[in-house]
C-alpha cells in the first residue's frame, strides 16, 4: 500500500467513528518554549488532556508530522526516521480502552476500511505495573486483547520503561504538571531470525530487528502533583500514536521503510546519480538512508520558515544538512544534489503538504549556501588538522571547527599518523550524552519551571495586541508571535518606527490592565460569529469552524452570554492564559518594551518583558 492510502484509510476509518479531522499542527511548535520540535501528536493537543474542551469536541484524528532529535544517530538502520508522520487518534474523556484496542486491531487488520495486516504476525504489549510510582498493572488492556483473539503467546507485559507513555519517560522522570499513562503497543513481526547479540530469546522489544512497534495507544490518565504523587485527570484520555512510515513498511511486509513508495524517486535519483543501487552494500545503503531521511527533514524543516544556524532548531537543520553533504562525499557524486533530491520530496508530499513544494526555491537556496559553507569549514579544519603534526586531536577539530570525526580518521590514517580511535570514542559519546541530557533537561525543566512564566506572557502579548491598535490605529494586526518563559515578541503590521512617546503609551496601558486584575474568560463559538464580533486574528492562519476565543475583563462573557461588548481584548487563540491579568504583575513585575525594530517590509517586531 501507498503512504497516501494508508493515510487516507486511518482518516476515514475513524471520522466514521464520529472522529473530526484536524490538520498537522506545525512541526515547530507555535509558543511553546519547551521543546524545539513536534514529536508526537498529543503535543499540540495537552491542555485539553487537562480538561480544556477542545472547539472541535472529543474525538479528534489526524495525521502529525514530527521530529525527533534523538533519533539522529540512530538514522541508518533500516527503521529509524528523524522526520515521521504520526498518525493520531485522540478521545477527550470520551471512549477508552475497551473501544480504543478493539478500533485500532479492525483498523491494522480490516482489508476493506484498512491495512489488511495478517492478525498472526501482531504481538501486543502491555503494562506490568511499577513499584516505584505505585502504579498498578493494566490487566484490563490484557482481557481486552484476549477477548479479540490475540494468541496468549503474542501478549506480553513490561514494567514503566517499556510501557508507561509521557514526554519525559517513566513515572519518576516527569516533572510536575506533566501527563501520562499505561500505554499498549502494537508490534509487527518481520520474521527475520533473531540475533542472539541482542539476547538469547527474542520478543517484542527485542532490538534485533525482528519486531517494530508500529502504534502505541496510551491511556492518558495521570498528572504529576508538585510533592511527586499522581493525581487522576479529570477525565480518561486516549493517545493513540502510530508511525505512518512503519505502518506502510508493514503493509509490504518487508521491514525497510526507506523502500516505502514516499522514497521511490529520491532513492532512484541517487542510484542514478552515484552510479550505486541502493541495495549493493551495507555501506552503500546506510549512506542511502541517511541522505534519504535528511533531506527529506530538511525540507519540511526548511519549507516550516528553519534556517541553518548555530542554535536550536536551526542547529539541528545544519547538523542534518551537513551529515548528508558527508555520506553524498561517500557515494562518490561531485556535484551538488541535495537541492535535487529535496524537490523529489516536494513533489511526492505537493496533495498533501503543499508548503514543501512552493518553498521549493529557498530550499535550495538554504542547501546550496549550506553546502559552500561547508566547504569552507572543511577547508579550516584540515589546516589545523596540518598544523597539529603528529597530535592530531580529533575531538578538539570535531568541537571547535565541526570538523567531521570520520574525515579526521580517515586523513590521519592516509598519513600513516595514529589516532587513539577508543579514547576518541569515548569522548564523543561523553559529548552525545552531555547534549543529550541537555537537550532532555531543556524539555523536562521548561515543563516544570517555566509553564507559568510563558502563560502571562501569553496573556501580555494579547494586551500588548490591543494597546498597540489603541495608540497606532486599528489597522495594526498581528502577522507572527514567538513566546517564551524569558519574553514576548509580536510582529505586526504597521509601516512606520514607533516614537518613544508612542512605546510609552502602549507600556502604560498593559500596565494599567494589569493593575485593574480584569479577568480573562474563554468560550468557544462559531468562527464567523467571532469574526462578527471583532475578535482579532492572526492574518493568513487557517482556522477551523469552531474556535476558541478569549476575551479580558472587564466584564466575562459566558457561553450563554457571549457579549464582548465591554472587553479590552478579545482574540481567537487555543489558549493557555493567566485567569486574572493581576498574575502578570507577580512579584511587583512591570510591563516593558526592550526593543522595537523593522522585521520586514510593512511589519514591525516588538520584544517585551514582565520584569
Ligand atoms: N504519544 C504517544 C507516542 O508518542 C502515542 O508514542
Amino acid at each position: 500500500m501507498i503512504l497516501e492510502e494508508a493515510r487516507k484509510r486511518y482518516i476515514d476509518f475513524f471520522v466514521k467513528r464520529w472522529h473530526v479531522h484536524i490538520p498537522s499542527a506545525p512541526i515547530v511548535p507555535e509558543n511553546d518554549p519547551t521543546t524545539l520540535f513536534i514529536s508526537s501528536g498529543m503535543q499540540p493537543l495537552v491542555p485539553y488532556f487537562l480538561g480544556l474542551p477542545h472547539p472541535e469536541g472529543k474525538r479528534l484524528v489526524n495525521s502529525q508530522t514530527s521530529f525527533r532529535t534523538e533519533d539522529i544517530e540512530e538514522i541508518g538502520d533500516n527503521r529509524h526516521t528523524t522526520f515521521f508522520e504520526m498518525l493520531g487518534n485522540w478521545s477527550f474523556g470520551d471512549y477508552f480502552k475497551k473501544e480504543q484496542l478493539p478500533w485500532l486491531f479492525e483498523f491494522l487488520t480490516s482489508r476493506d476500511e484498512g491495512l489488511g495486516l495478517d492478525s498472526r504476525k501482531l504481538f501486543v504489549t502491555t503494562f506490568s505495573g511499577d513499584a516505584e510510582s505505585g502504579m498498578m498493572v493494566d490487566a484490563e488492556s490484557v482481557g481486552i486483547w484476549k477477548s479479540i483473539g490475540i494468541a496468549d503467546d503474542h501478549i506480553f507485559s513490561y514494567g514503566a520503561r517499556k510501557n508507561w507513555w509521557s514526554r519525559a519517560g517513566v513515572p519518576n522522570k516527569m516533572p510536575v504538571g506533566e501527563i501520562g499513562g499505561p500505554d499498549s503497543e502494537v508490534f509487527y513481526d518481520f520474521g527475520t531470525p533473531h540475533d542472539v547479540r541482542f539476547g538469547e530469546e527474542c520478543h517484542p522489544n527485542c532490538d534485533c530487528g525482528r519486531f517494530i512497534e508500529i502504534g502505541n495507544s496510551v491511556f492518558m490518565q495521570f498528572i504529576k502533583q508538585q510533592d511527586g504523587s499522581f493525581k487522576e485527570l479529570p477525565m480518561k484520555n486516549v493517545d493513540f500514536g502510530g508511525g505512518l512510515e512503519r505502518l506502510v513498511a508493514a503493509t509490504r511486509n518487508d521491514p525497510d521503510v526507506f523502500l516505502i513508495d514516499v522514497f521511490n524517486t529520491a532513492r532512484i535519483m541517487l542510484e542514478r546519480r552515484s552510479g550505486n543501487p541502493y541495495g549493493s552494500s551495507a555501506h552503500i545503503m546506510r549512506s542511502f538512508r541517511i541522505i534519504l531521511d535528511h533531506i527529506r527533514a530538511a525540507s519540511f524543516l526548511i519549507a516550516s520558515g528553519i534556517r541553518p544556524s548555530n542554535t536550536e532548531q536551526g542547529y539541528v537543520l545544519r547538523r542534518l544538512i551537513r551529515r548528508s553533504i558527508r555520506e553524498v562525499g561517500k557515494l562518490g557524486i561531485k556535484d551538488a544534489v541535495l537541492a535535487d533530491i529535496s524537490e523529489e520530496f516536494g513533489a511526492v508530499y505537493a496533495g498533501t503538504y503543499s508548503f514543501v513544494l512552493e518553498a521549493t526555491e529557498v530550499i535550495r537556496e538554504e542547501l546550496e549556501k549550506e553546502e559552500r559553507q561547508f566547504k569552507k569549514t572543511l577547508e579550516h579544519g584540515l589546516r589545523e588538522l596540518e598544523k597539529m603534526g603528529n597530535h592530531v586531536d580529533a575531538f578538539t577539530l570535531f568541537t571547535t571547527y565541526g570538523f567531521p570525526v570520520e574525515l579526521t580518521m580517515e586523513i590521519a590514517t592516509e598519513r600513516g599518523v595514529s589516532v587513539d580511535l577508543s579514547a576518541v570514542q569515548e569522548q564523543m559519546e561523553k559529548h552525545r550524552v552531555l547534549s543529550r541530557t541537555g537537550a532532555a533537561q531543556k524539555f523536562a525543566g521548561g515543563l516544570a519551571d517555566h509553564m507559568e512564566k510563558t502563560v502571562r506572557y501569553h496573556t501580555a502579548h494579547h494586551l500588548l495586541l490591543k494597546a498597540l491598535q489603541m495608540v497606532l490605529g486599528p489597522d495594526v494586526h498581528q502577522r507572527g508571535s514567538n513566546i517564551t518563559s524569558e519574553r514576548l515578541r509580536i510582529d505586526f503590521s504597521y509601516g512606520q518606527k514607533m516614537t518613544p512617546e508612542q512605546k510609552a503609551k502602549v507600556e502604560k496601558i498593559v500596565n494599567e490592565k494589569i493593575i485593574e486584575a480584569l479577568p480573562i474568560t474563554r468560550i468557544v463559538m462559531k468562527k464567523d460569529e467571532a469574526e462578527r464580533l471583532g475578535a482579532d486574528h492572526e492574518f493568513g492562519a487557517n482556522y477551523p469552524e469552531q474556535v476558541s476565543v478569549y476575551s479580558v475583563g472587564p466584564k466575562s462573557a459566558t457561553e450563554a452570554d457571549p457579549s464582548f461588548s465591554e472587553a479590552f481584548s478579545i482574540e481567537f487563540c487555543g489558549g493557555p492564559h493567566v485567569r486574572n491579568t493581576a498574575e502578570l504583575g507577580t512579584n511587583g513585575a512591570r510591563f516593558r518594551i526592550l526593543k522595537e525594530e523593522a522585521s520586514s517590509s510593512g511589519i514591525r517586531r516588538i520584544k517585551a518583558v514582565l520584569e
